[in-house]
């Protein structure tokens, strides 16, 4: 902030252009007249109020558009957070359902090394990956006995619900195809693409075990909750049939008492 004027006896046009570069405000060789230099001051003073003054603009104008930007935030996962309520409101067997597949997918996440951006994306795909059930019949969805043809063609439906009505809120890729596929099984024979192996996002394959981890510990309308070591060593078995091996090998090595806080958007 201090304003520099050079006074020098070298009369050279180099050193005054070099001075200048280094931030001089001026330039002055002698003899140079004396009632020269209040003016000068007065000028330098000048630039130096209206430096000061686009500085402190500057640093207005970052924590404007900071504060916009938590807002636009809040706004956004608030409305991710309205879309889950509704489903829990339709279906009340998946209150909480959706908070701890994205816990347990972000925990798997952290396992297989992959980057906090990305975890943060599972965990919004975590939350949000069965918002399609609210288009599917309410009969369907709490039948408590086995499902007919009819109605699992109806059920299997809900991945590509869930990426439409997201596709409207979010437009990542990583999210949208995770939440596309997280039916989908190694062996091809899951929905809606019958995807195999590596045609399987890495998020939608996280997704596929967490899922299935918590539907088999908590409670369904047609069967009680399994403890976790059936329901573990039943992902294990189902390892590279359904799940993919270096997935299941991540979520195995997860100590159990790490599985259960629920991590919110
Ligand atoms: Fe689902």
């Amino acid at each position: 902030n201090i304003m520099v004027v050079v006074i020098t006896s070298h009369n050279d046009i180099s050193t005054a252009v070099e001075c200048m570069k280094e931030g001089a405000f001026d330039y002055l060789t002698k003899p140079f007249q004396l009632e020269k230099i209040p003016l000068l001051v007065e000028r330098a003073r000048e630039l130096k109020e209206l430096r000061i003054r686009e500085s402190l603009l500057k640093k207005e104008l970052e924590e404007k558009i900071q504060i916009q930007h938590r807002k636009i935030r809040e706004l956004f996962l608030g409305s991710l957070n309205a879309l889950v309520r509704v489903l829990e409101a339709k279906d009340e067997y998946t209150v909480g359902h959706s908070r701890t597949v994205a816990s347990l997918a972000y925990e798997i996440a952290k396992v297989l090394g992959l980057g906090s951006t990305l975890r943060k994306k599972l965990l919004i795909a975590g939350h949000l990956h069965d918002i399609g059930k609210v288009g599917i019949r309410d009969d369907i969805l709490r039948k408590p006995g086995p499902l007919t043809r009819e109605e699992f063609e109806h059920i299997r439906r809900h991945p590509l619900i869930s990426e439409e009505i997201l596709s409207y809120v979010i437009k990542d890729k990583f999210i949208l195809s995770s939440v596309r596929h997280h039916h989908e099984r190694i062996n091809g024979r899951g929905y809606p693409d019958g995807l195999k192996g590596d045609e399987i996002p890495l998020g939608a394959k996280i997704l596929a075990v967490a899922d299935a981890y918590e539907a088999m510990t908590s409670h369904r309308p047609y069967r009680k909750a399994l403890p976790a070591e059936i329901a573990l060593r039943e992902i294990e078995r189902n390892k590279g049939y359904h799940f993919d091996p270096e997935v299941v090998k991540a979520f195995l090595s997860i100590p159990l008492t790490k599985i259960y806080p629920e991590t919110e958007l």
